[in-house]
């Protein structure tokens, strides 16, 4: 069979990979730790649940409008308008499943050819992934542990060319747990205004954070027009394989990611439209019992993985990921992979599978229980005196 030219061009997420590496390990009967996978590991609260088994009791199980049933739209316009300080209405909102499609969709609709979109590196990989499939040109901004991995907003400022489209930014930050300041948002919303650039803002962690409120590059002065936000249902409540996640964009915009929409899935599964309604209407004691248990665990990795001769780790404010350096073991990112996963039985990724500027680093993703945290970490301690 032959394939299109652009299928060489897409990238994948190296989770899934390591993911079945090691579930293929501890079904030779290793005993592996995960810390591989991006979701919380809590179960979706009880009352989600209960919305979807009666909405499929009640007959919810057909398609529904492309952008998504007007109780969800709705319902997620209030909640942004009061958590970003906007003014959005159900029209400039997209339901899709995941919040993945609206980042594949955004990227489709507003850039090509030669156009330039500047990502975060060390990132999620399926930004850049997605600019090189379209064909436009991937521009990566470093992100720097000097720098407690926020991007430098000089920087940003040289890389500014007039064929700049769009710049992508994600606070909490996936996989290093960074969150940009009020300060850096303002510097990058008057960089997207100065040189009429869409800004794609990816906020699927903005409840998973330690300190402060979430602030949005949305509600700064005339950043509503040129904003894609990316959220969704995943990380908030423990939601990954319902696939629900939503765009809140300019109407124009929801026109075309419609269009898309129409194209490709149809609509997002009816029922689960419902419990995402559900969700955003009930309460949120879980998720807040969630995020304390989460901070509760990265003091504990933080810690450990600090103890560890050769390793250092920052203590990331937002998300549940920690992102240390393994720059002083004087091994890859990728080798530290391999030898953690075969020979200690701890799955984790190299720092690389988000981007070049990810070496000398590994994302462990928190998700696991005080206990076993502790357990790595000592695991880890005798194992890098083999290395050193
Ligand atoms: C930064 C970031 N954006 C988006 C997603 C995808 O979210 P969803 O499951 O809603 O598609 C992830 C998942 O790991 C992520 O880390």
């Amino acid at each position: 069979m032959k394939f299109s030219e652009c299928m060489s061009r897409l990238g994948t997420e190296t989770a899934f990979k390591v993911l079945a590496k090691a579930k293929a390990l501890e079904q030779s009967g290793k005993e592996i730790i995960h810390f591989e996978i991006g979701e919380t590991g809590f179960d979706t609260p009880k009352h989600i649940c209960e919305a979807a088994k009666s909405a499929i009791d009640d007959g919810y199980t057909h398609y529904e409008p492309a952008n998504g049933i007007l109780p969800l739209r709705e319902a997620i316009a209030e909640d942004v308008n009061r958590r970003r300080r906007v003014n959005v209405s159900a029209d400039n909102v997209v339901v899709t499943p995941g919040a993945k499609p609206i980042m594949f969709f955004g990227i489709i609709a507003c850039c090509e050819n030669d156009d330039e979109v500047i990502y975060q590196n060390p990132g999620f990989p399926i930004y850049e992934s997605v600019i090189r499939f379209i064909g436009a040109k991937p521009i990566p901004i470093p992100l720097r542990e000097e720098n407690e991995f926020r991007m430098d907003i000089d920087e940003l400022k040289s890389l500014i060319t007039e064929k700049t489209r769009m710049i992508i930014i994600n606070s909490p930050h996936n996989p290093t747990g960074s969150v940009l300041t009020e300060e850096d948002l303002k510097g990058i919303s008057e960089i997207a205004i100065n040189n009429d650039i869409i800004v794609m803002s990816d906020e699927v962690y903005k409840d998973i954070l330690f300190e402060g409120e979430h602030i949005s590059i949305m509600s700064f002065n005339g950043m509503t027009e040129r904003t894609i936000l990316i959220d969704g249902f995943s990380k908030t409540f423990s939601m990954t394989g319902w696939r629900l996640g939503y765009g809140v964009i300019p109407e124009e915009l929801a026109h075309h990611i419609t269009k898309l929409m129409v194209n490709s899935n149809s609509c997002t599964t009816s029922f689960t439209q419902r419990a995402g309604t559900a969700a955003l209407e009930g309460p949120m004691g879980e998720v807040d019992d969630m995020v304390s248990k989460l901070k509760e665990r990265r003091n504990a990795i933080v810690k450990g993985l600090n103890s560890v001769d050769g390793i250092t780790c920052l203590n990331p404010k937002g998300a549940f990921y920690v992102f240390p350096s393994i720059k002083n073991l004087g091994i890859t990112s990728d080798e530290f992979e391999n030898f953690l996963l075969d020979k200690v039985g701890i799955a984790a990724l190299a720092g690389t599978s988000f981007g070049a500027y990810g070496e000398g680093y590994l994302r462990f993703a928190y998700c696991n229980s005080i206990e076993n945290i502790n357990k790595a970490v000592e695991k880890i301690k005798n194992a890098v005196k083999e290395i050193k």
